[in-house]
Parts: C-alpha cells; structure tokens; sequence
C-alpha cells in the first residue's frame, strides 16, 4: 500500500505527528506494508510556523516541499495543485491523506480525487456553519468527495451522516490532537514558565482571523480590553501570528501593546510552550481551532472570539470550557472566564488512541 499524506500549515503539523507514528506502529506488526509518503505544501514555510514543530513533535522531515509559500487563496489552491498532481502521477498512491482545514486540504483532495486517487479525511465533518470563512469552504469541499471520513466528535458524525454520507465511509475516530497533547504532556510540565509570568494570573492570547485582525476599529476595541484587564493586574501574553502583527503595527496599536508591564508580547511560539502556558493559565483569549479543544481537555477557561465555533463539543453548553464572544461583549466575557474555575473535560474517544485507530480503519 502507497499512501501520501498532506501538511500545509501550524494545526496540520500537531495533527500528523501521531499519524506518522501510527503507520510506523502498523509496519512493526503487520506483514503487509504501508509505503508513507509526507507532502509538505509549504504555506506555512518560517523556521518558528514549520520546522520549530516537526523538530519538537518529531515529525519525519517531509519527503518533498512544494514551497508554495504565502498568496491569496486562489493562488496558494492552485499552485499546490498543480505542483501536487505530478506527485501523485509520479508516485501512484492508493490513498491520499488530509488533514483540517487549511487550503492544503482542499487542495490536494480535489488534485488527488480528479486523478481517481482515493482521499481520507483527517478531522471530517466539523460544520461552523459560516461560508465567510475560508475553512468552512474547504471542510465542505473536501468531506463531500473523501471516500473515508474520520470524524473527531459526535457532532461531526451526525452531521456528515446527516449530510447523506454512506455510513460505510464516516468513522468516529477521536481527537488526533489529543494523542499529541496526551504524549508531550509529560515532557512540558515541569518546565518554568516564561520570566515574569505568575501562574494563574495570566491569560494568553491568539488571534490570527481575518475578521479579528484586518480592520482598526475591531483589532482596537480587542486591544482596549486587553488594556482594561491588564491595568486591573491581570497578565497577558501575546505570541503575535505574522498577519495580526502587521496590523497591529500599521494600525499603531502594537506600542500600545508594548508600553504596558502586564502585557507580554511574543514573537510565535512552539507546541510544548503553549502546552506549558495553559496548564497554569487563567483563561486563553483565541480564535483558534486547535486551542479550543486543548483547553477542554487540560480544562482552561476559554474566550473564543467568533461568532460561530466548529467545535460545539468544547463549549460549556456540552461540558467544555470555551464560551463564543463578540468584539463587543469580549469585556464582559473576559472578565467570566478569569474568574471561572479550571473544568477538564474528555469528548468520547479524545485518550490518545485516536491514530491508531485511523490507520486500522485505512488499512482496512
Ligand atoms: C492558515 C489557515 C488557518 C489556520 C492558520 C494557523 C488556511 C485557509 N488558513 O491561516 O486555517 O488556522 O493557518 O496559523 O489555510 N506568514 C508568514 N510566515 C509563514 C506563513 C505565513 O509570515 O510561515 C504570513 C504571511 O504574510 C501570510 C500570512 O502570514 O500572508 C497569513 O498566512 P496564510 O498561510 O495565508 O494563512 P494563516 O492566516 O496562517
């Protein structure tokens, strides 16, 4: 069997680490082989978005780089593609792996799909229900022509069953990010904080949509509340994505940022260092994906700044503990969460076991 798998940004590579492991693991116990090829797209191509996480999850360094870099949508799509479909045609590989729901996904599931290459889908069936968002469009693209859809929670599963996906097709196969979470834990737990930090009193914040960043009377309105928290003592610390950076200082607000004691501004930051952060945050301010589930399960107060989440199962209403906010009622948000207890919480089937169970399902 020749299976390729596809990374192209940050989230993508968290998710692949364990499924590389995974097929490693299978190889050692099965006489039938897996032949794994790792395709790295390239849009996430700085030391500190890309190589600083397969060194610390110890990914296998991808067997080809399509070095396809930053863009609009349009041309980052259409380069991977083209550059993608020599690779399948050189290569011939029985199934194509993608993961998420950044443009490699979408991508490499329509090049692999029109070469008559079947796809599975790493994380399928999550629905924000917002065509406004970019994800959004790859998630529906890519779950409507996989052949395998690994769902991580019970939403996703009714939804793709809902959406009139054969029930031979969608597996509820766990959280693939919490098989990394469970395994570099132990590694992360002891280590100091950053200097400065007082455990329990700080939030940590990530912002990199659009929606959030791109205008000045949004990012601002977010930047005043911050402000407000951190006058009444609360820390902040701030590892600043590429994009909001530039906004943040075309806007003039990073000086802001910069002239007050309680606020940590950071350049981005590794896996195991975030990790580190939220087992002894106060709350985490994001518009992440990613983070909403880690916070459920190490069980940190979570202020998701959208109006809509993918995720409904990390939310309190279903046992989590992410709340949804406004640009607006983000004050009033924040303050709840810093004073809202720590809460884990597991979904079904998020132990840490969630690759094994995907390459079983693959194999098969
Ligand atoms: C992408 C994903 C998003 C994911 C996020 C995680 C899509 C549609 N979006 O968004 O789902 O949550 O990654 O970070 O695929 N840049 C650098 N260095 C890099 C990469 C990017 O400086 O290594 C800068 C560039 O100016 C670029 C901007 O960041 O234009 C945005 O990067 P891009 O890859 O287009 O999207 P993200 O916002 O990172």
């Amino acid at each position: 069997m020749k299976w390729i798998s596809v990374v192209g940004a940050r989230p993508n590579f968290i998710k692949i680490a364990p499924f590389c492991r995974a097929v490693d693991k299978y190889n050692k116990t099965n006489a039938a082989q897996i032949e794994h090829i790792l395709v790295h797209t390239g849009q996430h191509y700085d030391d500190k978005m890309s190589k600083a996480f397969f060194t610390e999850l110890e990914i296998p360094m991808a067997d080809l780089n399509l070095d396809i870099g930053s863009g609009s949508h349009a041309e980052q799509v259409g380069k991977t593609m083209i550059a993608f479909e020599e690779i399948c045609i050189k290569e011939q590989p029985d199934l194509v792996v993608v993961v998420g729901d950044v443009n490699a996904t979408a991508a490499c599931s329509i090049t692999a799909k029109k070469l008559g290459i079947d796809v599975a889908h790493i994380e399928a069936g999550l629905r924000s229900g917002d065509r406004g968002m970019p994800e959004e469009i790859n998630r529906l693209v890519t779950d409507s022509i996989s052949d395998v859809l690994l769902a991580p929670d019970n939403f996703a599963f009714d939804t793709l069953l809902r959406e009139g996906h054969s029930p031979d097709s969608v597996h509820l196969s766990g959280n693939i990010m919490i098989d990394t979470l469970d395994r570099e834990l132990p590694k992360v737990k002891n280590n100091e904080l950053p200097t400065g930090l007082e455990p329990n009193n700080y939030v940590v914040v990530t912002l990199h949509r659009p929606a959030n960043v791109d205008e000045l009377e949004k990012l601002e309105k977010i930047v005043n509340s911050i402000i407000t928290e951190a006058d009444n003592g609360t820390q902040f610390y701030w590892p600043v994505h590429p994009r909001t950076k530039t906004k943040l200082e075309e806007f003039g607000l990073l000086q802001i940022l910069e002239g007050n004691d309680n606020i940590i501004l950071e350049q981005p930051i590794g896996y195991h260092a975030i990790l580190r952060l939220n087992l002894d945050a106060k709350a985490f301010l994001t518009d992440s994906g990613g983070l909403q589930e880690e916070c459920c399960v190490v069980g940190t107060p979570c202020v998701t700044l959208r109006d809509n989440t993918e995720r409904p199962v990390t939310l309190q209403e279903h046992g989590g503990t992410n709340v949804l906010s406004s640009i607006d009622s983000l004050p009033e948000d924040l303050a709840k969460a810093l004073s809202a207890q720590r809460k884990p919480f597991r979904p079904e089937k998020w132990d840490g076991h969630t690759a094994e169970r995907m390459v079983a399902v693959l194999a098969r």
